[in-house]
């Protein structure tokens, strides 16, 4: 039995997708030991635990040969310095790409291969980024007010391996610095 092909609809503003499979919130409580500022996190926390950000899926086959698509809404917020932002993770099949493309707001997504090459490219809406194979990759917003929202398409075997970023951390943070948005080295960087 074959498949039939489909449609859905993004509508903007908002993004929030006509057809939903799987929702998905993050919370501050989801992030531990991923801020750089561990004692304001701490009190943050103890306050209320804040939605971070959330992912739409529309659920496919995870097997090679699908796409697996969705929404990813990172909510404008800060811990410390350093900007609200996804867990970030490798793919399992780490040779797997990924597209993304951004529908609203303004942020950054924060790239890096395990032999340490880093990039973190500025996404605003409109604008394609094409994540290749080995890249692990975590969407930053960096805007006040509004939502960083992108569009997601990766292979279906890519799979997810969050425990090495939850690890090590990345390498690259974006915070709001005195001088604007700055791009720093990762003091608590756990190198390999
Ligand atoms: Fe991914």
């Amino acid at each position: 039995m074959s498949d039939l092909p489909f449609t859905f609809v993004v509508p903007l503003p908002g993004a929030l997708p006509s057809r939903v499979d799987n929702h998905i919130q993050r919370r501050l409580s989801a992030m531990q030991g991923q801020f750089l500022d561990q004692v304001t996190y701490g009190k943050m926390l103890a306050e209320d635990d804040r939605l971070v950000y959330e992912v739409y899926e529309i659920h496919r086959p995870e097997i090679a040969g699908e796409l697996l698509m969705g929404i990813s809404i990172v909510h404008p917020g800060k811990v410390g310095r350093e900007f609200y932002m996804t867990k970030g993770h490798f793919h399992t099949v780490i040779d797997t790409a990924e597209v993304y493309y951004c529908l609203e707001g303004e942020g950054f997504m924060v790239m890096e291969t395990p032999e340490g090459e880093t990039s973190v490219e500025p996404l605003s809406p409109g604008k394609v980024l094409y994540v290749p194979p080995r890249w692990a990759h975590r969407s930053v917003c960096s805007s006040r007010q509004q939502d960083l929202i992108t569009f997601f398409i990766y292979p279906g075997n890519a799979g997810h391996d969050y425990g090495t970023i939850e690890q090590l951390g990345f390498r690259k943070l974006v915070v709001d610095g005195e001088h604007g948005i700055e791009m720093i080295d990762n003091p608590r960087y756990q190198g390999r």
